[in-house]
């Protein structure tokens, strides 16, 4: 069998990870930089080439897409898909998580629970959107943020509308969402492979912050996840049509709720907070994937 990984960089600690549980299964496995994919549109010939040569066929590919090449790196899964390639995940999944405001409208619209969130690009209406989310502090989020970059605490309405006008100043827009305050600092990330909560881990946020995640130098611990916590992981997953997937999930009076659910979760925090194998399960569903 024979796949490939859609990465930018060979040397991040995920890649090396999956190649290496590839090697143990005896699954070839290609890295290939998305952006140096020529796409062919051709009738219905849907070549890739890479310089002069064309792809060959693959079994499985595995898209790790960064936030910084989504548009192009979409374009890539999709040519694939176009080859009727397995494709974990698919295109439609990755850019509809990708984009915190897109995700929160497919989930609630399927009834699973989400902070309250506006998206606004108005300066005159800031204070509305504010206090339809309970008022300051408020969480204010870039859209396509990722590794709690672009995710701020905003406690007073003038830190608030000064960073408002900032950010729409950079063409960025920005959702606006309710503060959960009574578990702040602390979350679940729950590693879904397939139908299947393979790990749980509970984070906490460094002292003095609320973001929790390990970029930002968050600490990861194994825990029993709770059973209706699993269920609603599992429901977003298949709601957001994601086959790997880590969701953040944050406890609340009314029951747990969905913080975003990420399509190119790493390995390396949940791994050394569980010691279970991620990768090695990540690369067992690939297989199969491949054979079906
Ligand atoms: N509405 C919120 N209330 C409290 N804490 C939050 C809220 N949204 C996010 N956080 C904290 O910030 C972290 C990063 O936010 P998240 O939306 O997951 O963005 P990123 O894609 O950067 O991880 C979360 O893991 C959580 O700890
Ligand atoms: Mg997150």
């Amino acid at each position: 069998m024979r796949i490939a990984i859609l990465s930018r960089n060979k040397s991040l600690h995920s890649i090396r990870r999956l190649r290496e549980e590839a090697r143990k299964l005896k699954v070839e496995c290609l890295v290939i930089n998305p952006l140096e994919c020529q796409l062919v549109v051709d009738g219905n010939k849907h070549d890739i080439l890479v310089g002069s040569v064309v792809l060959p066929r693959f079994d499985v590919i595995l898209p790790r897409i960064g936030a910084s090449i989504t548009d192009y790196g979409l374009a890539v899964v999709k040519q694939f898909e176009n080859q009727g390639v397995p494709v974990l995940n698919g295109s439609l999944a990755i850019a509809q998580s990708r984009d915190k405001m897109r995700s929160l409208q497919v989930l609630a619209k399927a009834g699973i629970r989400v902070p309250k969130t506006v998206l606004t690009r108005s300066t005159r209406g800031l204070k509305a959107a504010a206090a339809r989310v309970g008022g300051t502090p408020v969480v204010m989020k870039v859209l396509e943020g990722t590794q709690g970059l672009g995710v701020m605490l905003l406690d007073s309405p003038i830190a608030m509308s000064s960073v408002f006008e900032t950010l729409i100043g950079m063409e960025q827009d920005v959702i606006v969402q309710q503060f959960l305050s009574e578990k702040a600092g602390r979350d679940y990330r729950v590693f879904v492979v397939g139908k299947r909560v393979v790990a749980a881990m509970m984070r906490t946020a460094p002292e003095g912050d609320f973001r929790t995640n390990i970029h930002r130098g968050g600490e990861g611990h194994l825990v029993k996840l709770p059973k209706n916590y699993e269920r609603m992981a599992l429901r977003a997953c298949r709601i957001l049509g994601l086959e790997v997937a880590g969701v953040d999930v944050m406890e609340s009076r009314r029951g747990p709720v969905i913080i975003e659910v990420n399509s190119s979760p790493g390995f390396e925090g949940i791994e050394r907070a569980t010691g279970l194998n991620i990768a090695g399960a990540v690369l067992r569903y690939v297989k199969r994937a491949g054979k079906r």
